[in-house]
């Protein structure tokens, strides 16, 4: 089979479009997203052409002057097993060292053997286990405490902190258990990176960083989704953590709360105890 590896341009959309639809039981992102993606700086979208169509896709990008991720990996549900991933991932590889990366990274959901088999055999290794948590919040809500309508009393509010905390709040966590699971890293959305006091001080100047007694997070809505990309908080403290973030989600209007979370059981246990739904992520770091 003839691969010929290339940027993807506008004209892709469709074609992509049309074989990513079922890539999951809930569809595929890749084709409304291609747009944006391709407008972005310090980013690529590579393409696998056969026969002149575009059978494979992947995005790479840089999240820091050091530190690639690499996302968003297709190939044509009738062209797989076929070496197109692998010609894919080659070339993200290849542009990623050309952009400066020391470390490429990725996450893959814990049920997804192809996916897992094709980042191993690119040399990927493992470098932290991680769950997604999930619930209703507001109106949306699957259970009565914690805001199914009537409000909770007594619970620990969590407010906005100042950049001035930022520092003592990434100390906090620097020297924890947290940390240690995470191996330094967090995540916004689906992108995994380094965290550093400068993105908590960021996050404080956008409201983003919380505080109260229970610990800190960097949280905020996005769509209807309120998002908890990070959090500090100690096993005696978490589901006053767990329970203050979900006011705030509600708070937001959101219809959904989601947090990513370091393979640390009291914190998991205390997602699951407040009605949230986890599944398992693996991610991975190639370094180069
Ligand atoms: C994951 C995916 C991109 C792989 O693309 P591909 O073109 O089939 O991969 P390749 O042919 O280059 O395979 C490379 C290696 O990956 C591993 N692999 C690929 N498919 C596999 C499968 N179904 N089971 C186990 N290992 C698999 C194998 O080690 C394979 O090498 P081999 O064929 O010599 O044994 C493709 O299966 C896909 O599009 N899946 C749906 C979307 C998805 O889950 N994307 C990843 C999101 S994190």
């Amino acid at each position: 089979m003839d691969i010929t590896i290339r940027l993807a341009v506008a004209d892709d959309r469709d074609y992509i479009a049309s074989w990513t639809a079922g890539t999951f039981s809930w569809g595929d992102y890749i084709a409304d997203a291609l747009g944006d993606w391709l407008e972005q700086k310090r980013s690529a979208v590579i393409v696998a052409e056969v026969n002149g169509l575009a059978q494979g896709v992947g995005r790479i990008r840089m999240v820091s002057d050091s530190e690639a991720w690499s996302n968003a990996m297709r190939v044509h549900p009738d062209l797989r097993r076929a070496g197109i991933g692998t010609a894919v991932g080659e070339a993200m590889w290849q542009w990623a060292k050309e952009a400066g990366a020391r470390v490429i990274r990725l996450a893959v959901e814990d049920w997804n053997d192809p996916a897992r088999g094709q980042v191993t055999k690119a040399g990927f290794r493992p470098i932290g286990d991680w769950y997604w948590a999930q619930r209703g919040v507001g109106d949306s809500s699957p259970v009565p405490e914690g805001n199914g309508g009537q409000r909770v009393k007594g619970y620990e509010a969590i407010k906005p902190a100042n950049s001035a905390e930022a520092e003592p709040a990434l100390l906090s966590w620097s020297g924890g258990e947290l940390a240690r699971a995470a191996h330094g890293l967090f995540a916004i959305g689906w992108t995994w990176q380094r965290l550093t006091v400068s993105l908590l001080a960021e996050a404080a100047k956008q409201r983003m960083l919380w505080e109260g007694r229970p610990g800190w997070a960097y949280a905020a809505p996005f769509d209807d989704r309120f998002e908890v990309y990070w959090i500090e908080t100690n096993p005696e403290d978490s589901r006053a953590m767990v329970r203050a973030l979900v006011e705030r989600a509600a708070d937001s209007g959101s219809d959904t709360m989601r947090a990513m979370v370091p393979d640390v059981d009291w914190l998991i246990q205390a997602f699951r105890r407040a009605g949230f739904e986890t599944g398992g992520i693996t991610v991975f770091g190639l370094a180069l």
